[in-house]
């Protein structure tokens, strides 16, 4: 799971570890699921004034399609990745209650 994603490149490494371990059949570790979070809205928006620290709102700022395309341009199909646009305190809480409801069912 990441947590503020910008452009992916820490997604790309990610999915890249994830392809190795797959590839070692030796491994006892294994990702099955990449979850990326971010706003793509950049910083700023919701934090307060002074939590802002040296960050201008906008910062960091790369759209979900440009999200992708960085993606997609590096080798990782943007499907392999389970993708949740949106604030953290929104999408997080999303989540959570859908694999809940998966463990009920
Ligand atoms: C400094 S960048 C992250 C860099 C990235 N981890 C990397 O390795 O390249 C911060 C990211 O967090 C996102 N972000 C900041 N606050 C957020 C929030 N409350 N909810 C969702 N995304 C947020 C921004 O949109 C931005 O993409």
């Amino acid at each position: 799971m990441e947590f503020g994603t910008y452009q992916g490149q820490s997604i790309v490494y990610a999915h890249h570890e994830r392809e190795l371990l797959k590839s070692n059949s030796q491994s006892l570790f294994g990702i099955s699921q990449i979850y990326a979070f971010d706003s793509f809205a950049g910083t700023g928006g919701v934090v307060l004034e002074e939590e802002k620290g040296p960050f201008k709102n906008g910062d960091y700022s790369a759209t979900s399609s440009e999200f992708e395309s960085y993606l997609a341009n590096k080798g990782v199909n943007p499907n392999s990745i389970q993708i949740y646009p949106g604030f953290f305190q929104n999408t997080l809480t999303s989540m959570i209650q859908e694999k809940n409801k998966k463990k009920i069912q």
